[in-house]
């Protein structure tokens, strides 16, 4: 909703917390977003006009020319998600991010949920830390599916595959299965997660790390989530979703399909998301160093800019807002350069989506995330990466924030 008061007032925030930043790094931005805001912020865009429709807690939203269907948990108060759940016990399979974010949001919105984990494993201890009791309503995976009227698997994908053949035979008719993600049964012919065919699956995937459906819960927020059903035995199973969601922390919960929500999940963490912008910027740092410049100045106009000035603004207001916020020397380079960048790359996404579609991506995991020694050989990743030049220079960038500095 970017209202023009909203921007100004968004561009404001920006414009404090530049001027209070390393003014080598960011002047450009802060000169161009002050004379911005000193134009009325008249370069930003007007208030979108989102024409919706509401029935009831489903909104259906113009998306720029596109109908879609959007809950709100507005319609889910939580005494509402208490008499729905009354009957049911929620178990929660697995103890990551999600199972963590997902689980304790359950139960401080006082419904009956159960966590079942490994008892040897790091999810056991990290349960119990969190208040989990064991024999009450901390258990091991089978005594928890047992328990269980809705069970949730938030098992990595990995597990997922790897423990199917003892978790199927206990997924009997009258339960529900849950996912946060479609990688298991859409790409079954790999994971071998060949669902009961009497039983509701359903999905919510929270579109973040499960560390922030925590914190905006306790903010009194939502995260954006998508909501799908893959089997409804009940004609209640989108119902039982969009409650699930809304009480897991969501607040827009936006309507897919199973395949539409692994295809873009999957090619979106490996493209713009993270593999591609990572590439982007080792791309360009390293350009930047054989042309002579210091490690500062290369990792300043690659990541610190970026990061810290402006893709909030992208994120505040959108690509526009961002570039009338800029000089228009900038302006003028950038744009007639992300049309180059535009075509170069778009064969590499075409490749890319190709590599989700075809399985390729969900093997690749597979079988790289099943092996027994596959978190030492992250960490030895992880390790790689902190040690390239870039990321040690980002370290030391940082430590010259204001925030970091005396
Ligand atoms: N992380 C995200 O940001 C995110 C966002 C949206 C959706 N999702 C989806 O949510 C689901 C859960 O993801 P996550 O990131 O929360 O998972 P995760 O952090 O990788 O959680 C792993 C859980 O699986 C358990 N586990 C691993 N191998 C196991 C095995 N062989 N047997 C039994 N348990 C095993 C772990 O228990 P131990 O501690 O005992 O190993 C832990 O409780 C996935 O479908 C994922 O795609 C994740």
């Amino acid at each position: 909703m970017a209202a023009p008061r909203c921007a100004s007032k968004a561009l404001r925030a920006s414009v404090r917390q530049l001027s209070s930043q390393a003014p080598a790094v960011q002047r450009r931005t802060f000169v161009a977003a002050t004379s911005a805001v000193r134009a009325g912020v008249k370069a930003a865009p007007k208030a979108a006009a989102t024409p919706f429709q509401q029935t009831r807690g489903l909104k259906t939203v113009d998306f720029a020319g596109t109908k879609e269907d959007v809950y709100e948990r507005a319609d889910w108060p939580r005494e509402k998600l208490l008499e729905y759940f009354k009957n049911d016990t929620l178990a929660m399979i697995g103890y990551g991010s999600q199972g963590h974010g997902q689980g304790l949001n359950l139960r401080d919105n006082g419904l009956n949920v159960i966590v079942g984990v490994r008892k040897d494993g790091a999810s056991w201890k990290e349960a119990q830390q969190d208040g989990w009791v064991p024999g009450k309503n901390l258990f091991d995976v089978d005594e928890a599916i047992s328990r269980g009227t809705i069970i949730m698997n938030l098992l990595s994908d990995a597990a997922q595959s790897e423990t199917w053949p003892k978790i199927k035979p206990q997924l009997t008719k009258g339960k529900t299965l849950y996912f946060s993600h479609g990688f298991s049964p859409v790409f079954k012919d790999l994971t071998k997660v060949d669902v009961p065919k009497d039983i509701d699956v359903i999905l919510v995937a929270p579109k973040g790390s499960g560390r922030t459906v925590r914190t905006l819960f306790r903010e009194g927020r939502g995260i954006n989530s998508s909501v799908a059903v893959y089997q409804d035995i009940t004609g209640k199973a989108e119902e039982k979703a969009v409650a699930l969601g809304v009480a897991v922390g969501s607040g827009y919960l936006y309507k897919t399909t199973f395949e539409k929500e692994v295809y873009s999940d999957l090619y979106g963490e490996r493209g713009c998301l993270m593999g591609g912008i990572h590439g982007m910027f080792l791309a360009q740092y390293e350009v930047l160093r054989e042309r002579g410049h210091s490690p500062s100045e290369a990792f300043n106009e690659t990541v610190e800019e970026a990061t810290q000035s402006l893709y909030p603004l992208i994120g505040q207001n959108g690509m526009d807002y961002m570039y009338a916020a800029c000089s228009t020397t900038a302006r003028r380079g950038a744009i007639d350069w992300s049309k180059r960048f535009k075509d170069t790359l778009k064969p590499v996404f075409k490749d890319l989506y190709d590599s989700v579609e075809n399985g390729t991506e969900t093997k690749r995991s597979l079988d790289y995330n099943s092996r027994p020694d596959y978190r030492e050989l992250y960490q030895k990743e992880m390790d790689e990466i902190a040690n390239l030049e870039i990321w040690r220079a980002g370290k030391a960038v940082r430590s010259l924030r204001p925030e970091n500095s005396k």
